[in-house]
């Protein structure tokens, strides 16, 4: 095979193609990317829709002591209007007298999400609300014991930092007394100090963000946007100011419960820390089983235009004042949203879908927005600036469209392909050749497709081993370890290694000595490896100097592989040294 390469009639990628999609899929966020150690928090619904309208069940809460010593129930008293239930603790036991508590106490435990990791000489903030009728007597433990004595007979904050005396993946919260009595607790929270940036974030999840480089980053879904039914999806307004007063709410397509600690402000911020363009996706009264009616949508308009003001309004105004208060005068650099998630075709979509277009067109006309209708294959019947298009098949049907934009009008609206993965047999749980797809990207960027799509991302992002709900996924995590899949990295499929030889034109004939150029290389020897949390770098990329980099050179394509070859010109020779001499992690002497 040959490969002409003419340097002289080159096309820049869009600068916004490559970005990530979040979705609160797997606890993505939610004993994930959110570094919130306590789960279900507010002893609110665990595992049931309802929230608080419900009885509460507060797993994964445990209760530590037996009915003899301890009652244990949750009430509607906490000091917190939008979250009400709080744990009601009657101690039955005491330190002395006819029922002795048990040695250590009774009282509750917070496992975590599977288990909270923690490190020995890291301190944790530990935040909890406490009443009681008479004085308290409570002890605090992640790994090593703090006492508590104090009268509050008013709901009263505690703040304690802890600091860890060993490591342990597989830690717990416990509180704990041996004093008589009752006790009310509500909104328990457990943070590590050391979160990215200070903002929540954990931060070798973010780490593995920051070294892709995104450009855009799509939140918070996906289906978690729409909702089974249009009472369980998320709702912004529910999801900021601070987090005690925040109720959470349950996502019913990926059934479980968040405490929305991170909310539409954290997925902004998480937007700016790591250099992304936030791409906020809204409902547009539009979910799986139910839908409002076109007639009755303005005030989900109004909620979309009441967001939108929150992330780049002026600090005085109604809702930029809100985001100010809560940390950020300046406003975030919104310049896209999508209207709806996978809706087109949907009774109401293109009535609402309208509704909201010309409402966001009015108030900002230079924001970009997103239509769910293909508009690949033929005009779309209503404006947009972009067309959200996902796909998820086999390596070799995603393969086959490579040519997908190719008679796409250069006129329209351009793609956004938020959303694609290969599914099916040949995926598995991210083996590498399953998961060309990221390969597919690049595909688009040849010349005769370059000016139609202009942000695409892989789909889901993260996801935590112990509740996979889909599979693959580019980076997966527990509560201790992260590791990329091949998908993360980037892997090709073809079952020969190819001869190919490159031939570069159009190089300035000055320096065409292209010394210092690398080949990057990312395969394995078996078809079906994979990464695992034993060894997170089985299948990942490994830089090589190109030795016989020329204008005209033979190089061989292994089979399964990907490979990219970054040719440098000799005047670019100072570039590479410093790529070196910065120890990058992908090159091996
Ligand atoms: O990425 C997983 C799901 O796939 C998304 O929630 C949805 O948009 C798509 O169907």
């Amino acid at each position: 095979a040959r490969l002409f390469v003419n340097a002289s009639q080159t096309r820049p990628i869009p600068d916004t193609l490559f970005g990530i999609f979040f979705e609160e899929i797997n606890h993505a966020g939610a004993g994930g990317l959110w570094a919130e150690l306590v789960s279900n928090r507010a002893f609110i619904s665990g595992f049931e829709a309802g929230g608080q309208n419900i009885p509460s069940n507060i797993d994964p809460w445990s209760i530590i002591g037996d009915e003899s010593s301890l009652i244990v129930s949750t009430d509607r008293s906490s000091c917190f209007e939008r979250n009400k239930i709080a744990l009601r603790m009657e101690v039955l036991c005491d330190s002395q007298g006819s029922k002795v508590c048990p040695t250590g106490g009774v009282g509750v435990y917070n496992p975590g999400f599977w288990g909270m990791d923690i490190k020995q000489g890291k301190t944790y903030k530990i935040v909890f609300y406490i009443r009681s009728l008479g004085s308290v007597n409570l002890s605090l433990s992640l790994t090593s014991l703090e006492l508590l004595h104090s009268d509050v007979s008013n709901w009263t904050k505690v703040e304690s930092l802890l600091e860890a005396k060993e490591t342990n993946h597989n830690a717990r919260l416990q509180l704990t007394t041996t004093k008589k009595g009752v006790i009310w607790i509500d909104q328990v929270s457990a943070m590590p100090l050391d979160t990215h940036k200070g903002h929540g974030f954990r931060n070798e999840l973010v780490q593995m963000l920051v070294d892709i480089k995104p450009r855009f980053l799509r939140f918070p879904g996906g289906c978690f946007v729409e909702g089974e039914w249009l009472r369980n999806a998320f709702r912004w307004k529910e999801s900021i100011g601070p987090w005690e007063e925040r109720p959470g709410h349950f996502g019913d397509v990926w059934m479980y419960w968040t405490d929305d600690g991170i909310g539409y402000y954290e997925f902004l911020q998480l937007s700016e820390d790591i250099g992304a363009l936030p791409i906020w996706v809204f409902n547009n009264g539009i979910s799986h089983q139910d839908q409002v009616d076109t007639s009755s949508v303005l005030p989900f308009v109004q909620e979309a235009l009441d967001g939108i003001e929150f992330a780049r309004g002026d600090p005085n105004s109604t809702w930029g004042s809100v985001r100010a208060a809560m940390g950020h005068p300046k406003p975030f650099d919104l310049r896209y949203v999508a209207i709806g998630n996978e809706d087109c075709g949907k009774k109401n979509y293109r009535g609402n879908y309208l509704k909201f277009y010309e409402a966001i067109k009015l108030a900002y006309p230079d924001i970009g927005m997103i239509s769910n209708c293909d508009g690949s294959s033929h005009q779309l019947d209503h404006p947009a600036e972009f067309y959200d298009f996902h796909v998820y098949t086999s390596a070799s049907s995603l393969f086959s469209m490579a040519h997908q934009f190719d008679h796409t009008s250069r006129d329209g609206p351009k793609a956004f392909v938020s959303e694609y993965a290969v599914t099916g047999k040949d995926a598995g749980t991210g083996k590498p050749f399953g998961s060309t797809c990221r390969s597919w990207v690049p595909s688009w960027s040849r010349k005769e497709q370059v000016d139609v799509v202009s942000m695409a991302s892989y789909a889901p992002l993260f996801v935590n081993s112990n509740d996979r709900r889909w599979n693959p996924d580019a980076i997966v995590f527990n509560s201790s370890h992260v590791y990329g899949t091949p998908s993360y990295w980037v892997v090709n499929f073809g079952n020969n290694s190819v001869k190919l030889k490159i031939s570069v034109d159009g190089l300035d004939p000055n320096s065409i000595k292209l010394s210092g150029s690398t080949k990057t290389v990312l395969t394995s020897s078996n078809l079906m490896d994979e990464n695992s949390f034993k060894e997170p770098n089985k299948v990942v990329p490994n830089r090589i100097l190109l030795e016989n980099a020329d204008k005209d050179m033979d190089v061989v394509i292994s089979p399964h592989s990907f490979t990219s070859f970054d040719l440098l010109k000799e005047s670019n020779l100072s570039r590479w040294k410093k790529l070196i001499h910065s120890q990058d992690p992908l090159f091996k002497k």
